[in-house]
């Protein structure tokens, strides 16, 4: 009895533990076993690596504090590296040159590109002006991104074009643009959802094309819990106790979040079964977000600061729409490495780090690499 006590305890505890605990993979070189000859990736600024600078050389993106812990700004939206950047370190593969990055063309290299856009949406900007919705960033959305790959496939060398089967494509994170722009022109909660499952099919039409293109290992990533954001949490503040969690993000918004991510994963489930030769496997951007909250004070975040941006310029959230990370004379954080959100919409280098921690692990088996 006292013992078979002991060992339940012992085992509920390692239970609680490993329930508690961060799964984070100690094998973050794990994705070198997909032996993948290449990353393609096509996407927003959670992704990208130098695009908008490219096409927009005044962006605030192609100046320091933006990439101050690299040795030059380089469109990253972020302090320093982003998620992609550890996915292709994982996968022993160089970081994706950016597509219209004039070096890129000179260098001509075969181990991936990237066409994700900053400020980029999943569906045109014709339809999302249709509904008075702008974007205010760029004009290029995924269905340019999707021209640029298929020239790129059909111009690059015959290696490049042979090894398609054995690369990664990552189709997202995408589609959160389409929302951020609709909450900017004060659309309504109906409006919002009506967006949702177009901005779904236009994610999984990307998939299809790429699946056309030749791809056999496809990453469709959701939305974040858009809730926890300071740039949400600043422009709405409900005066209703009752509208926040218990991590005081507003509920609403991480609903509508995960509204879109169901959706997102119904139509992940229903390509599988389209194309049961092609491996497509939902990337959990909520979750490895929500376990870096969760796990904040392990992992080394000032809990105290979650919910500020490091870069701002005060007030409950560290951000203002008015002045923003970039403008002049807005102040960085001196210990950015504590801070979850950069900037009030992006996260700091570690927190993208911890996240494709979490993400890696969670994928490299779903990636069937084996296979
Ligand atoms: C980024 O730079 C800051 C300030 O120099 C430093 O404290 C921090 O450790 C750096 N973070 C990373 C991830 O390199
Ligand atoms: C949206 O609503 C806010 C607050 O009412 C207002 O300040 C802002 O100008 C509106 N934006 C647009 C694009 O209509
Ligand atoms: C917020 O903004 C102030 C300047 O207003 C800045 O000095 C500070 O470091 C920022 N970060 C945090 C977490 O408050």
């Amino acid at each position: 009895m006292a013992t078979s006590n002991v060992v339940c305890a012992f085992v509920l505890s390692s239970l609680f533990h490993f329930l508690l605990v961060p799964v984070l993979s100690h094998d973050v070189d794990v994705l070198q076993k997909c032996g993948f000859k290449a990353i393609y990736q096509l996407g927003d600024s959670i992704a990208d690596t130098g695009n908008l600078i490219t096409e927009n050389p005044l962006s605030r993106y192609a100046w320091f504090p933006y990439g101050m812990n690299l040795s030059k700004p380089t469109g990253r939206c972020s302090n320093g590296l982003l998620m992609i950047d550890y996915i292709a370190r994982s996968a022993k593969l160089p970081y994706l040159d950016a597509f219209l990055n004039p070096a890129r063309i000179f260098s001509g290299g075969c181990s991936g590109v990237n066409f994700a856009v900053a400020g980029s949406t999943a569906l045109p900007a014709e339809v999302l002006s249709s509904k008075n919705i702008l974007n205010i960033v760029t004009k290029e959305s995924l269905s340019a991104q999707l021209e640029w790959m298929f020239t790129y496939f059909n111009t690059c060398s015959k290696d490049c074009a042979k090894e398609i089967k054995s690369s990664l494509f990552m189709v997202g994170e995408i589609g959160g643009n389409d929302y951020n722009y609709a909450f900017l022109f004060n659309k309504s909660n109906e409006e919002m959802k009506a967006l949702v499952p177009e901005v779904v099919k236009a994610i999984k039409d990307a998939v299809e094309k790429v699946i056309g293109y030749g791809a056999r290992r496809v990453v469709v990533p959701g939305n974040f819990p858009i809730g926890c954001f300071p740039i949400y949490l600043s422009q709405f503040q409900p005066n209703d106790a009752a509208a926040y969690d218990e991590f005081h993000c507003l509920k609403g918004l991480n609903s509508f979040a995960s509204y879109h991510n169901e959706l997102l994963k119904q139509t992940v489930e229903g390509l599988k079964t389209n194309y049961p030769d092609v491996i497509i496997v939902y990337g959990d951007y909520y979750k490895a977000f929500m376990s870096i909250y969760q796990n904040a004070q392990s992992l080394g975040f000032d809990t105290k600061t979650m919910q500020k941006a490091c870069c701002g310029t005060g007030g409950d959230h560290n951000f203002s729409l008015r002045r923003m990370c970039g403008a002049l004379g807005v102040p960085v954080c001196p210990n950015p490495d504590q801070h979850i959100s950069w900037d009030g919409i992006h996260l700091t280098q570690k927190a993208y780090q911890h996240m494709a921690e979490w993400l890696i692990n969670d994928i490299f088996p779903k990636l069937q690499c084996s296979a």
